[in-house]
């Protein structure tokens, strides 16, 4: 992904905003553990990346439910089928059946994908309903 953080991604929660940077910087880190003989350092910035997602993933939840964003449930469900898949592909790499430069990229697009998108789509909801909730806030009361 080599993503440089851009205002633009900053939503209203710091913390969702502080999880996407310290994944970004996780999966640079990844990546520069293309090779083989690499797996002894690979192993436990898998683990990192592996508790950090599941984490990160129920935080933006959380903040998703606070909010009542209203495609929280679609939002789950494409952060179930991504903690499907980290597994089921790290599997694959501890059988022997998927390389690892291939597992990294497919992880690194995998996750760029989804904060492009889905990610992308909460932090623009949330900016309007920030506007909208403002300008009822600053609405000038109707009195009798
Ligand atoms: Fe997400
Ligand atoms: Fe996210």
């Amino acid at each position: 992904m080599s993503r440089q953080w851009k205002p633009s991604f900053c939503s209203m929660d710091p913390q969702v905003d502080e999880d996407h940077r310290a994944l970004f910087r996780l999966l640079d880190r990844l990546a520069t553990h293309r090779r083989e003989s690499d797996i002894e350092d690979l192993n436990p910035l898998l683990d990192e990346l592996m508790e950090y997602t599941f984490v990160h993933f129920a935080r933006e939840e959380g903040a998703m439910k606070a909010r009542n964003y209203p495609r929280l449930a679609n939002h789950s469900e494409q952060h179930q089928v991504m903690r499907k898949a980290l597994i089921e592909s790290l599997r694959q790499v501890a059988k022997g059946n998927l390389v690892i430069p291939v597992f990294i990229q497919h992880i690194k697009d995998s996750f760029s994908y989804h904060f492009e998108t889905d990610d992308m789509t909460f932090v623009t909801w949330q900016r309007q309903h920030q506007v909208k909730a403002s300008d009822r806030d600053s609405a000038v009361p109707v009195g009798p």
